[in-house]
């Protein structure tokens, strides 16, 4: 199959992905987070084309856009009480509501589970794609199971290009890593995916906030999540780029010391811009303190470390602070357990 790379700007190119997607494809398409692989989320073939193209473990559950609040009503068995509150701040926007799912979400799309996460992205071409579509769609992240998310179409075409018909391309994603997941359905909110939207954010307009598998979460969480974790997709090794990933951990002055000294042609490393040195293996991705700069680079340049053909990758890892966190826990996932240095 030859990949086209459609203008998502056209409206005549979102008709012709609505039309793809009414006749049980998959269509890749921009949104603000990173790009989506899409179909049509209440119809369980469509839904399996998208584990068999990523190679997605099939116990791990994907995510339902929407293009309107109304949208939500039938997708769910009850409308949590906080669910006003959080979607006029973030909706549309990085924040998927994991929810109680009613009978006419197939069961391939949640994994299984009685609860189904759903997302109304903020890119107009996404939105204009679900309308189109007539139905809400099933997205992962564009890119092959366990590695980096694409924030380009470029991305996709190197990645599913030659597997999907159409990729719609919106140009680059702002934001450059995958929406906040925020579990609702239950008594307290809980974290289970950092991301743009911030725990501080959180707990300020919800006062009562949990977070999953960090030192922020309550010892109780802690033991919970590692019997049964909550969001299956964080329990993977994720975003990785093909060669090993070291994590350095610590303050920027030390962790780029750290990373200087083992410098070579071999080696490839992803940076702070204020603490970058002059080797073209080093790939800086934004000033030390700006995450929203580094979120929107990272997967481009773990990607960029990729095509360096390298047998070793370092990156500096942020603090887990306001949007660190979600950046931290991305290079986390890249490196796996194994590969973490502290400084
Ligand atoms: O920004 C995003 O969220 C992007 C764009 C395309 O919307 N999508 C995305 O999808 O990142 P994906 O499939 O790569 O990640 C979905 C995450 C996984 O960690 C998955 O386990 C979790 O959401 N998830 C989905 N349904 C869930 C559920 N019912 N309960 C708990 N976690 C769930
Ligand atoms: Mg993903």
């Amino acid at each position: 199959m030859k990949t086209i790379v459609l203008d998502a700007g056209k409206h005549e190119n979102i008709e012709l992905c609505a039309n793809e997607i009414k006749n049980g494809n998959l269509v890749a398409f921009p949104t603000e987070t990173v790009y989506g692989l899409g179909t049509n989320a209440l119809d369980e073939k469509s839904v399996t084309k998208i584990f068999s193209i990523k190679g997605r473990p099939e116990d791990n559950p994907l995510i339902v856009h929407v293009s309107s609040i109304e949208e939500v009503k039938p997708l769910v068995k009850a409308i949590p009480e906080i669910f006003g509150k959080l979607t006029d701040i973030y909706w549309p926007g990085p924040l998927t509501l994991i929810m109680q799912k009613s009978d006419i979400i197939p069961d391939n799309v949640t994994a299984g589970l009685k609860t189904v996460a759903i997302r109304m992205p903020a890119h107009p071409a996404a939105l204009a794609l679900i309308r189109a579509s007539g139905s809400p769609l099933a997205a992962p992240s564009a890119n092959p199971s366990g590695r980096p998310s694409p924030t380009k179409a470029s991305h996709v075409v190197n990645d599913i290009g030659g597997r999907i018909q159409y990729i719609l391309d919106g140009g680059d994603c702002d934001v450059g890593i995958e929406s906040t997941v925020l579990d609702v359905s239950g008594d307290t909110p809980k974290i289970l995916r950092p991301g743009y939207v911030t725990y501080d954010e959180l707990k300020d307009l919800l006062e009562n906030v949990d977070i999953a598998g960090t030192e922020m979460a309550s010892d109780k969480d802690k033991t919970e999540d590692a019997a049964t974790p909550k969001s299956p997709g964080m329990k993977y090794r994720h975003y990785a780029p093909k060669a090993p990933l070291t994590a350095v951990i610590g303050t920027p002055e030390k962790t780029a010391e750290y990373i200087i000294a083992r410098m070579n042609d071999d080696t490839a490393a992803l940076m702070f811009d204020d603490f970058t040195i002059s080797h073209p293996n080093i790939i800086s991705f934004g000033h030390s303190e700006d995450y929203s700069t580094q979120a929107s680079n990272l997967f481009d340049a773990l990607r960029k470390a990729d095509d360096l053909n390298v047998s070793f990758i370092y990156a500096q890892v942020p603090p887990e602070e306001g949007l660190g966190l979600a950046v931290a826990n991305r290079i986390k996932k890249a490196a796996g357990k194994k590969e973490m240095i502290y400084q």
